[in-house]
C-alpha cells in the first residue's frame, strides 16, 4: 500500500480516469468545521465546502452523532420496499419548510442530478407537454439529460453527445454581461419578458412542461438575477400551465442567509431541488412542490434502489435542526455582511475585481483584465487559486470563462477563520497585481 503523498498521487493516476479531475493537489485525512487537514498535517481553511456541501461544517458533530445512531440501528431497507420513520420526517419537514403556503410532496434522491432528472419526469407527467426550458449559464449535473441542459461546453458536454432531445436554452438575466447589451433598471427586466418571445422563437408554451432556474447560477459564475426577475419568470409561466421549477442544489440550506435562496424574491416555486448541503456531506437530495404535480406519476413511477437512504435522511434531519432551531441560517446572515465587506474593500483595492455579486454569504467576485471591456481574467484566477492554496486557503473558482471565485465556507466558520481567509486572498490578488508587465 501506498504510504506517501507522491505515491498515492501516482496510484491515483494510474487506477482513476483523468476525467474525474481535482481542482487541487490537497489529500485529506481530517476535516472539522471550517478546516481541512492535509496527509501531511497541513490546515486549510475551506472556502469551498466540497462545493457547497457543508454549509454545517465538516464532519458537524450532530451530524456525525445522528448518522452512527442510525447505523446502529439499520442502514437501507429500500423504501420502495419498506418504509422508515426518517424518509417520512424528512419529507413532512421539507414540505414545511419549502417556501408556499400550499399542499405539497416530497421525493427523496441521491443526487443533485436525481433530483433535476426526476422534477423533468413528474412536470412532464403532470403536464402532458415534453418540452424543458433552460437558462444559459445554468448548471444542473452530468448524467445524459442534465448535461443537456447545463450549458457549459468543456468540460460538462464537449465530446458527450447526442444530447436529450426537448430542451431549450433561453438567455439568463446577466446584470453585469447583459445578452440583452442593456443596463438594469432602465432595461425594466427585458430578459424576464423575454420568455414570450421565447414561445415564437424556439419552443410553443403549450409545448413546455416546464422552466428550470437556479435562483444564484452556481458553476455559471453566482449570476445574481435582480429582484423582479422571477416573479415575471413565474407569472409568465402560470399563465401558460408550465411548471416553475427553482434548483436550489448548490444555493439552499442556509447558503444564502436564508433557508432557501427564492426566499430573497419573495417566490414560491411549483417545485424546488434540493441536494449537497441538504445531507450534510451525505448523498441525498430531494424533490419538493406542488402535491397534484407530485402526485401525478403512477405508483412505481418514482424513486430508485438508495433514495432517501436512512443514515442520509437523519443525516438531513439534524442539519435542518443546526440551520434552523440552532440559528445557523441567522449566523450566515451576519457572515454575509462580514464576507461582502472585505469583497467590496477589495474592490477598491484590486483593479482586477470587475464586480462583486451573491447574496448573503454566497458571494463572489468577477476578475477582468480591465474593468471597461471586462476581459475575463481566466488565468489570474487560476494563479489566485494556486497562491491561496499555497498561503492555506482552499478557493474554488467558476464562471463560463473560469474567472470567477465564489465563496462556499461552513457556515460555521469562526470569525477569526474568515479574516484569515479573505486576508491570504487579498496578499493573493496583491501579488498578482504587483506583478511587472500587468
Ligand atoms: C445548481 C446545481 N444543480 C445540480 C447540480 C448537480 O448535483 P450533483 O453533482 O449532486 O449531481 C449541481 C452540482 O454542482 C448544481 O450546482
Amino acid at each position: 500500500m501506498a504510504t506517501t503523498l507522491s505515491e498515492y498521487k501516482a496510484l491515483r493516476d494510474r487506477h482513476i480516469p483523468k476525467g474525474t479531475s481535482q481542482s487541487s493537489p490537497a489529500m485529506i485525512r481530517e476535516a472539522h468545521g471550517a478546516i481541512l487537514t492535509d496527509v501531511e498535517g497541513r490546515e486549510l481553511i475551506d472556502f469551498a465546502g466540497g462545493i457547497g456541501v457543508v454549509n454545517v461544517g465538516n464532519s458537524n458533530p450532530k451530524v456525525v452523532r445522528a448518522i452512527k445512531d442510525q447505523a446502529d440501528k439499520f442502514t437501507h431497507t429500500c423504501f420502495a420496499i419498506s418504509m422508515y420513520e426518517s424518509y417520512i420526517d424528512l419529507a413532512v419537514r421539507l414540505n414545511t419548510l419549502t417556501p408556499g403556503d400550499f399542499h405539497k410532496m416530497t421525493v427523496l434522491l441521491n443526487s443533485g442530478a436525481e433530483a433535476v432528472e426526476n422534477a423533468v419526469k413528474i412536470a412532464r407527467y403532470a403536464t402532458g407537454r415534453p418540452g424543458i426550458i433552460t437558462l444559459d449559464g445554468g448548471f444542473h449535473g452530468r448524467t445524459l439529460l442534465t448535461m443537456t441542459m447545463t450549458s457549459k461546453v468543456k468540460p460538462y458536454k464537449y465530446k458527450f453527445g447526442p444530447f436529450a432531445p426537448e430542451v431549450y436554452h433561453m438567455p439568463n438575466a446577466n446584470c453585469y454581461r447583459c445578452p440583452f447589451g442593456k443596463t438594469y433598471p432602465s432595461c425594466q427586466t427585458a430578459c424576464a419578458d423575454h420568455l414570450e418571445d421565447f414561445f415564437i422563437e424556439h419552443v410553443a408554451a403549450e409545448q413546455t412542461a416546464a422552466l428550470i432556474a437556479e435562483p444564484i447560477q452556481g458553476e455559471g459564475g453566482f449570476i445574481t438575477p435582480p429582484p423582479e426577475y422571477f416573479a415575471k419568470l413565474q407569472a409568465i409561466c402560470a399563465k401558460y400551465g408550465i411548471v416553475f421549477i427553482i434548483d436550489e442544489i448548490q444555493s439552499g440550506m442556509g447558503r444564502t442567509g436564508k433557508l432557501y435562496a427564492i426566499e430573497h424574491w419573495g417566490v414560491a416555486p411549483d417545485m424546488i431541488l434540493t441536494a449537497k448541503s441538504l445531507g450534510g456531506g451525505l448523498p441525498l437530495s430531494a424533490v419538493t412542490g406542488r402535491a397534484e404535480l407530485m402526485d401525478a406519476p403512477h405508483a412505481g413511477g418514482l424513486g430508485g434502489t438508495f433514495g432517501g437512504n436512512p443514515i442520509a435522511c437523519a443525516a438531513a434531519l439534524a442539519v435542518l435542526e443546526i440551520l434552523v432551531e440552532d440559528g445557523l441560517v441567522a449566523r450566515a446572515e451576519a457572515l454575509g455582511v462580514k464576507a461582502r465587506a472585505r469583497l467590496d474593500a477589495m474592490q477598491a483595492r484590486f483593479e482586477l475585481i470587475g464586480d462583486v455579486r451573491g447574496k448573503g454569504p454566497m458571494l463572489a467576485i468577477e476578475l477582468v483584465r480591465d474593468r471597461e471591456r471586462k476581459t475575463p481574467a481566466g488565468a489570474e484566477t487560476k494563479e489566485l487559486v494556486k497562491l491561496c492554496f499555497e498561503r492555506g486557503l482552499m478557493l474554488l473558482s467558476c464562471g463560463q470563462y473560469g474567472n470567477v471565485i465564489r465563496t462556499l465556507m461552513p457556515l460555521v466558520i469562526t470569525d477569526d477563520e474568515l479574516d484569515r481567509g479573505f486576508s491570504i486572498m487579498e496578499e493573493s490578488l496583491a501579488i498578482i497585481e504587483g506583478r511587472p508587465g500587468r
